[in-house]
């Protein structure tokens, strides 16, 4: 397994976990973190033998934004010429499911970084918001798209506008967030969901993250019939005869992982 500078990868069983790792700066997400976090992510996605990817930070900081220090001295031409913040679209490609593990900050960049996760856990010390107005720009990792279609306009406008950060009761009422869970044993909690995410049969956890997506992109009759399409296919697997046999036999199933 690759080593990195400023994340931690490991394997626990069946779950990846990358650790965001830059406890000075509250995990402030820079240039070279942000490769890190894609390089790892695709590694992992690559890996048969993993079935999620728990994404986390510290009790303080999921993470406190993007590197407002590596940004300042940028200029237009900079930032638009490397794309700035680009690299981060990759994540939206990795077909196994991401499970974000939010304690603390996750604003501005760490909001969109746990917003570009399947499910999204919240301690109940998490505080989620886009800040950038304040800051006189505006969100650059899919905030103001990923929030909206998340909570809806009133609220999405709320946030983006007045830059207010919203704690994890507001957020989980709002629909930003999967579950709350208590802060103590938050970290095993959070991998317990990521464990039985990853306890499922591969192909059917692509399939159905893969038909869920399809919401966001689609017509209501379009996503349907792709759903369809896709139940259908599910057929051809071994872990469709596997699973439908074992639960006529009583039995817990053994699925082939790949
Ligand atoms: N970028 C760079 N450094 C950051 C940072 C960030 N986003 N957030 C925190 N840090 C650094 C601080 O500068 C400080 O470093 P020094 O000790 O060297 O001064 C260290 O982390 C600890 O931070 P604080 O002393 O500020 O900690 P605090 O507990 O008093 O406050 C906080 C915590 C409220 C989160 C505060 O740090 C803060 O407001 N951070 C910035 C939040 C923000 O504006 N995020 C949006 C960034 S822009 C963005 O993300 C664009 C986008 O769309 C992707």
């Amino acid at each position: 397994m690759t080593t990195y500078e400023h994340i931690l990868v490991t394997r626990e069983d069946r779950v990846g976990v990358i650790t965001l790792n830059r406890p000075k700066a509250l995990n402030a997400l820079n240039n070279a973190l942000m490769l890190e976090v894609v390089a790892a992510a695709q590694e992992l996605d690559a890996d048969r033998g993993i079935g999620a990817i728990l994404v986390t930070g510290s009790e303080k900081a999921f993470a406190a934004g993007a590197d407002i220090k590596e940004m300042q001295a940028q200029s237009y031409q900079d930032v638009y010429l490397s794309d700035w913040f680009g690299p981060w679209d990759s994540l939206a490609q990795v077909r196994t499911p991401l499970v974000a593990a939010v304690s603390g900050y996750a604003l501005g960049g760490g909001c969109e970084l746990a917003m570009l996760c399947d499910v999204l856990l919240a301690s109940e010390t998490a505080k989620f918001g886009q800040p950038e107005i304040t800051l006189g720009v505006i969100p650059g990792i899919g905030g103001s798209q990923r929030l909206t279609r998340a909570i809806g306009k009133a609220k999405a406008m709320d946030l983006v506008l007045t830059g207010r950060t919203i704690g994890a009761e507001e957020a989980d009422r709002s629909g930003l967030v999967s579950r709350v869970l208590p802060a103590e044993g938050f970290l095993e909690a959070a991998k317990a969901v990521a464990t039985t995410i990853a306890g499922m049969s591969l192909p059917a956890t692509y399939a159905a993250k893969e038909a869920v997506n399809r919401a966001f992109e689609t017509t209501l009759s379009e996503g349907v019939r792709f759903e369809r399409r896709t139940f259908h296919a599910t057929f051809a697997t071994d872990d469709r005869t596997e699973g439908m046999t074992a639960f006529v036999e009583k039995r817990a199933p053994e699925w082939r992982h790949g």
